[in-house]
């Protein structure tokens, strides 16, 4: 280390933006430590985000392929029987796992970990449960935490956030969702398939802001014929709770005449904002921008010198592969090397089933500003694999620039959308043009030959519509 700091770099927070980012510094020959106030290493994703909510997605989709009749179709006859508690205890596992993966990761790595909450003293001193620890670069990775509705009380119990919807000891009979985005969708999912009744409340006229036109009519669609009800352009005034009952008010967006709703469990998923509090940024002069969020430059400098910021807690999607690729990035920039991210190239997915995924812009995106674009789409029921695994729902949607033929976004809907995603985003990293896409081979029969399809859709040319 510097002679005259503990550290050559100290990060505040364990999440998937701090500890990549402190694996990185070590690889690179920094003395380094990560400070983080939780028990566990791993975040918001590993503790209470990601993991635990595709580990209940994965098991309840086993259990609604049974009790749908989904499996019968196929010759498979089983009849269900629900262990939530087995349930909770696999998620659990995989948490345990996963967290003392990363334990495991700093040890290897000689990453120190601190525990505790960090606060900055000054620019190169942090408070870390009581203890100065001093370091020539400070970067700060403290994430986001669940944006509150006014008036509503998160007790955990009848009203959760997400951390309590993953954990509910039994099934609710009626499940409100205040929010049809990633969350909402995604957790009314879970409780949908173990057998809730769910109603999802969103604000906008449509589920999943943020995605592509096509694709967020198409999830409206998917989500009611799965038996979701969805109250769309619609908003919560309040939630009174007595006893273990909630009674949702909630009116048109636009206003009207209000009604109400009987629940069991409300579970408000309304957006995450940027955990600042406490931190001590006034000690060193740092400013927040009008979101709450930490400014940086390209290479993820603030506009103090030594601190450095990454992840939820900056402007950008609230993804944990963001935040990696971001953590990796600073890591090298403060090793003198040159970190970057593309933040064009960001895929997303919602880890439903379908799932829904994205990359690059939107068709409503790319048309603003009068650019001309050429767009090709197909549908899942004309690729034989996911006909014959009877998925048929969803499609791929490939946007082209009409001038250059560059790809410029690209959406599935598909049961593996999430993993066909991935080639998209590398064909954009490499500038690919629609007519690249079209002229590789592609393996058969895999649903990934519907992103193919949808590229020769662009001109016109899909073989199998
Ligand atoms: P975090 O993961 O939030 O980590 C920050 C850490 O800093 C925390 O552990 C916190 O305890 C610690 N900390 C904060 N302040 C201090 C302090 N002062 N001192 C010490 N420590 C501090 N993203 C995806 O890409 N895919 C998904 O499938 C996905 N699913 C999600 C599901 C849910 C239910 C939720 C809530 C989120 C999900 N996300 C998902 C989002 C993802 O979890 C975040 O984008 C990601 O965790 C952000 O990483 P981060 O390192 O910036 O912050
Ligand atoms: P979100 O931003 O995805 O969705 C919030 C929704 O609530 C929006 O549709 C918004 O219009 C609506 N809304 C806001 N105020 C409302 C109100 N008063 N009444 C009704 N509706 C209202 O946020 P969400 O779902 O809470 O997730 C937070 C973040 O966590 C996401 O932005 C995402 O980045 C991350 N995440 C990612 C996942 C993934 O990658 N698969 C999974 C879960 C979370």
């Amino acid at each position: 280390a510097d002679q005259t700091y503990d550290y050559d770099v100290l990060v505040i927070g364990a999440g998937p933006g701090g500890y990549v980012a402190a694996i990185r510094a070590a690889q690179l020959g920094l003395k380094v430590a990560c400070a983080e106030s939780r028990e566990t290493l791993g975040g918001t994703c590993l503790n209470v985000g990601c993991i635990p909510s595709k580990a209940m997605l994965h098991a309840s989709e086993y259990f609604d392929a049974a009790a749908s009749g989904a499996m019968a179709k196929l010759g498979v006859k089983v009849t269900p029987e629900l262990d939530l508690e087995a349930m909770h205890g696999q998620r659990r596992e995989s948490v345990k796992g996963l967290t003392g993966g990363i334990a495991f990761l700093f040890k290897k790595n000689k990453v120190d970990w601190l525990k505790g909450r960090a606060s900055f003293v000054d620019a190169h001193t942090v408070d870390v449960a009581g203890k100065p620890v001093t370091a020539r670069n400070v970067v700060i990775a403290t994430g986001s935490s669940v944006t509150p509705l006014p008036g509503v009380t998160i007790d955990q119990k009848v009203v959760v956030d997400s951390t309590g919807a993953l954990e509910l000891p039994q099934v609710p009979k009626r499940l409100v969702v205040i929010g049809g985005g990633v969350i909402g969708l995604e957790l009314g999912s879970v409780w949908r398939r173990l057998g809730a009744e769910v109603t999802v409340v969103e604000f906008l006229d449509q589920l999943l802001p943020g995605m592509d036109g096509d694709v967020r009519k198409e999830a409206g669609k998917i989500f009611k014929k799965q038996g979701m009800a969805l109250k769309l352009g619609t908003k919560v005034t309040g939630v009174s709770v007595k006893g273990k009952q909630a009674t949702v008010t909630i009116e048109p967006a636009a206003g009207g005449t209000a009604e109400t709703l009987e629940a069991d469990v409300v579970l408000v998923s309304i957006g995450r904002r940027p955990n600042v509090d406490g931190l001590g940024l006034e000690k060193i002069g740092l400013e927040l921008n009008a979101r709450g969020q930490i400014e940086t430059d390209h290479d993820f400098a603030t506009k103090v010198p030594g601190v450095w910021a990454v992840g939820d807690v900056i402007p950008g999607p609230m993804l944990a592969h963001k935040a990696e690729d971001e953590g990796i990035a600073v890591a090298e920039n403060i090793a003198g090397l040159t970190g970057i991210v593309n933040h064009a190239v960001i895929p997303g997915v919602v880890y439903t089933q379908p799932e829904f995924a994205g990359v690059g812009l939107t068709e409503e995106a790319a048309r603003e500003g009068g650019r001309a674009v050429k767009v090709g789409k197909f549908p899942m029921l004309a690729n034989s694999r996911a006909k014959t695994n009877h998925e048929g729902d969803g499609f791929v949607k490939v946007i082209a620039d009409a001038e250059t033929d560059r790809v410029l976004g690209v959406w599935c809907i598909a049961s593996v959308a999430g993993t066909m995603i991935a080639q998209a985003a590398q064909a954009m990293e490499f500038g690919a043009t629609s007519e690249d896409i079209a002229y590789t081979c592609h393996a058969h029969p895999t649903h990934s030959e519907a992103i193919k399809e949808a590229a020769m859709a662009v001109r016109g040319l899909p073989i199998h519509i």
